[in-house]
C-alpha cells in the first residue's frame, strides 16, 4: 500500500496515539533504512533505542532464523533451554543475581515497583505498616502503564488518567536536599533513571545517586535503577549505573535487549527475590524461546562493542560541543556513550530541526520539547557522525535564520 493510501487507513482503524512522520519505511540494513520510495535515510534514533545492532545484523538474523525453525513459544508453565542461560549473562553483567523476563520497558518497571512493595512487606513491621511510599523524580519517564505512570514525574502524561496509585511523592531532579527531605522510613524505594530519557538526556548526579544509595540501605529501602533507555551498553558500559559505582538493588532492562524483538527483564538480588513465591507474578509470553536466544546472542555482540560505543560516542560529543560554540540557539549537549542529547533554546527551533534533519534522510528526534535526541545503533562509525553533524550544521544555521524571520515578523504584526 502506498503511503498516501496507509495514511487514510490507519486515521479509520487506529486509535490516534502517534503524531507520524510522513514516511513509510519498507527494509533495513545496517545503519540504514528505505522507505516505499526507495529513499535511503541514515538511522540515529534505532527505533528510540531499540534496534542497537542495526538492521539486519548477520549474527542476529542466524540465531532468529534458526530458533524461529525450531521453537517460538512455549509459556512460563515449562522450561525451555534459554531462559536460565539469559539469566546467567545478565547477572554476569549487572553484578546481580536473579532475573524475570517480561515483553516491556512498562512492564519491567510495573514488576519492579511490584517486587520493592512485597519486599517491603517482609521486612516485618515492628507494630507499624509495612513500608509502602515510593520516591520517584520529577521530569521523569517510566512507561505508559499504571504503576508506571504513577511513578513518571511529567504530568502531561499522568494527568488525562488520575486516580493515580497513591503513596508515591516526587523530589526535585538531582535536589540533594528535597531527596534527604522527603525520604523517611515509610519509604520502601527510591526510584530513579540513571540518565532521564523522555526527560531530555540527563544523567543524575554522582552526589544525588550516592545519597540515594545510603539512605535507602540505611533504612531497609531499596534502590531500583530504570535503565529501559541507558542500559545494556548504551552509555559505553553494561549499565549507565556502573559509571558511578553505585550498586542499586533492582534494574530495569528492555528496549535494545533482543535487537528488536520486544523483550524486558527485571535484575535483583537474591535476598530482594526471596519476597516473591510462585504466583505472586508472572506473563504469558515473558521470555520464550525465540526472544532469549536472540538476546544471548545480542549480549554476545555487545561484549565485542563496548569500547567502540565509548570512543564513537566521545568522538560524537566533542562534535556536538563544536556545534554548541557554532550556533548561539544550542543552549547545552548532555548524555554519555552513545545517549547523547542537545538542548536548543526553543522548543520551535528543535521541532523545525528534526523536520529539516529528516529532509536531508537522517533520522533524530526531540524529547522534552527543546532537546535533539540522538540514540544511534552501536554500530555507527565516525563519518556517519561526520555526516549527521554536516547536516546539523547546516540545518541549525538554517532554522535560527528562519525563527528569527518569523518573530520578526509577528512582532511587526503585534505592532499594527
Ligand atoms: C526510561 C524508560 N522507562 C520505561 C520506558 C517504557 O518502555 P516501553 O515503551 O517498552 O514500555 C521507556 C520508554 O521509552 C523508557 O525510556
Amino acid at each position: 500500500m502506498s503511503l498516501a493510501g496507509t495514511i487514510l487507513s490507519e486515521q479509520h482503524l487506529l486509535l490516534p496515539t502517534y503524531d507520524r512522520h510522513k514516511v513509510l519505511f519498507e527494509k533495513g540494513r545496517g545503519v540504514y533504512l528505505w522507505d516505499s520510495r526507495g529513499k535511503r535515510y541514515l538511522d540515529f534514533l534505532s527505533g528510540i533505542g531499540v534496534n542497537a545492532l542495526g538492521h539486519g545484523h548477520p549474527a542476529i538474523q542466524t540465531v532468529l532464523k534458526r530458533q524461529a525453525s525450531r521453537l517460538i513459544h512455549v509459556c512460563n508453565l515449562f522450561f525451555h533451554e534459554y531462559q536460565a542461560e539469559l539469566a546467567r549473562q545478565l547477572t554476569r553483567i549487572s553484578g546481580l543475581d536473579r532475573a524475570f523476563f517480561c515483553n516491556s520497558g512498562t512492564e519491567a518497571w510495573e514488576g519492579a515497583l511490584k517486587l520493592a512493595r512485597a519486599y517491603a512487606r517482609t521486612l516485618g513491621t515492628n507494630g507499624h505498616k509495612p513500608k509502602w511510599r515510593i520516591l520517584a523524580l520529577e521530569n521523569s519517564f517510566h512507561g505508559r502503564t499504571f504503576g508506571s505512570l504513577a511513578t513518571t514525574g511529567q504530568a502531561k502524561y499522568r494527568d488525562p488518567f488520575g486516580p493515580m496509585l497513591p503513596g508515591v511523592s516526587f523530589v526535585e531532579f538531582n535536589d540533594v536536599a528535597d531527596l534527604k527531605r522527603q525520604f523517611d522510613g515509610s519509604v520502601c524505594a527510591i526510584c530513579l533513571e540513571t540518565i532521564q530519557g523522555e526527560g531530555g538526556i540527563r544523567p543524575v548526579s554522582p552526589e544525588f545517586l550516592n545519597t540515594a544509595r545510603t539512605l535507602s540501605k540505611r533504612s531497609g529501602a531499596l534502590l531500583l535503577l530504570d535503565e529501559i533507555q541507558c542500559g545494556l551498553g548504551r552509555t559505553g558500559r553494561y549499565f549507565a549505573y556502573q559509571h558511578y559505582g553505585v550498586q542499586p538493588d533492582i534494574v530495569t532492562v528492555a528496549k535494545p535487549l533482543a535487537a528488536g524483538l520486544p523483550l524486558g527483564a527485571i535484575l535483583t538480588t537474591k535476598r530482594v527475590a526471596s519476597a516473591i513465591h510462585p504466583g505472586m507474578h508472572g506473563s504469558t509470553f515473558g521470555g520464550g524461546p525465540l526472544v532469549c536466544a536472540v538476546a544471548i546472542e545480542f549480549l554476545k555482540v555487545l561484549d565485542q562493542s563496548l569500547d567502540h560505543i565509548s570512543e564513537v560516542g566521545d568522538y560524537f560529543r566533542e562534535k556536538l560541543e563544536w556545534l554548541r560554540a557554532r550556533h548561539k540557539c544550542v543552549a547545552e549537549v548532555r548524555g554519555m556513550g552513545l545517549m547523547l542529547g542537545m538542548e536548543l533554546n526553543s522548543a520551535d527551533l528543535a521541532k523545525l530541526a528534526v523536520v529539516e534533519m529528516l529532509q536531508r534522510k537522517i533520522l533524530i528526534n526531540r524529547t522534552n520539547d527543546t532537546v535533539l535526541r540522538f540514540l544511534p545503533p552501536y554500530i555507527i562509525e565516525k563519518r556517519h557522525v561526520d555526516g549527521v553533524i554536516r547536516a546539523l550544521d547546516e540545518v541549525l544555521f538554517g532554522v535560527a535564520k528562519d525563527h528569527r524571520t518569523l518573530n520578526r515578523k509577528s512582532i511587526a504584526r503585534s505592532k499594527n
